[in-house]
């Protein structure tokens, strides 16, 4: 358990979603100086602390109660079968855990590696995926370098994680099946957590929550003449109605609202053709709904 009276949060020392992590944290505005070369690192202006540990280790600590929260790839908790609540999905580290096998070596389906070596980090989840579908399968343990095991004849096959695919293909093999879909999450711990520090957790969730919607949207600001109005407010997906401010120049008002990131371009071609100019579009910081 952590007796300290401080929020403690793990986090990855090192790797793929560190910097994101540490980027979010210090978007909604907590703190932190000299994190390199530090485990235990204080915020200056929240009343947490950040343990920064080999991801494969923060479900176990945040299991314990060690750290009440931890950031850290859903692929990683997945694998640990450790006892915590995922509170989040945050939308970075985006990636999958694949069965893939050396190119052009006639294996089509997962059937066809009845009876084959896999080598992966990940046995727990290979294990139950190929068992499910009745198909024994020998996994080789392997920490790093997984994609040269083909290569090397310590396995037929591989279960490896999957963003980009560059290393599959960088090693000539091909993905046959996806095993999980996974992303950065906060999870927490289900050890008893006192009132002060539960009161943390849920500012920091709904801090978390109001930059997560922010991203999501966009500041949009527009000249029209007045009488294209109602056509323009009807393309807006927006929250709530627009603001519509008159302007000096004849019959003209600006518009200003928030339209959802994903539908910006849509957006903006069909306002052009309601009439809509000097379109300028804003990023914003966070967003209380
Ligand atoms: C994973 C995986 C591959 C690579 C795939 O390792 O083991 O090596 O990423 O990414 P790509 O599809 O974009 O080429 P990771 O960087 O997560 O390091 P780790 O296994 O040491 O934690
Ligand atoms: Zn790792």
């Amino acid at each position: 358990m952590n007796n300290n009276s401080s929020l403690r949060i793990a986090i990855q020392k090192g790797g793929r979603l560190s910097e994101k992590t540490l980027n979010l944290l210090e978007n909604i505005g907590l703190e932190f100086d000299n994190y390199k070369n530090r485990i235990l690192v204080p915020c200056r202006n929240y009343d947490v602390e950040l343990l920064l540990i080999r991801d494969d280790d923060i479900p176990e600590y945040v299991q314990d109660g060690i750290c009440e929260l931890g950031f850290v790839g859903h692929n990683v908790t997945a694998e640990s079968k450790a006892d915590v609540t995922g509170l989040r999905a945050l939308g970075f580290g985006k990636c999958r855990l694949s069965v893939a096998v050396p190119k052009n070596n006639g294996i089509k389906t997962l059937k066809d590696l009845d009876g084959c070596r896999i080598a992966t980090s990940y046995p727990v989840l290979t294990r139950d995926h190929f068992e499910k579908q009745g198909i024994r399968i020998k996994t080789i343990e392997i920490s790093g370098a997984v994609e040269i095991a083909p290569t090397l004849n310590v396995a037929d096959a591989i279960a490896d994680i999957v963003s980009t695919g560059g290393t599959l293909k960088t090693n000539g093999l091909v993905e046959l099946e996806t095993i999980l879909n996974s992303q950065a999450e906060l999870i927490q711990t289900n050890q008893p957590i006192d009132a002060h520090k539960s009161e943390l957790i849920e500012k920091l969730l709904s801090r978390i929550g109001a930059r997560q919607q922010a991203e999501k949207s966009r500041y949009i600001m527009m000249n029209a003449p007045s009488g294209a109005v109602e056509r323009i407010c009807d393309i807006i997906p927006s929250l709530k109605s627009p603001t519509v401010l008159p302007l000096a120049e004849n019959d003209m008002v600006a518009i200003h609202s928030v339209i959802p990131t994903d539908r910006f371009w849509e957006v903006m071609e069909e306002l052009k053709s309601a009439g809509a100019s000097g379109i300028v579009i804003l990023p914003i910081e966070n967003m209380i709904v």
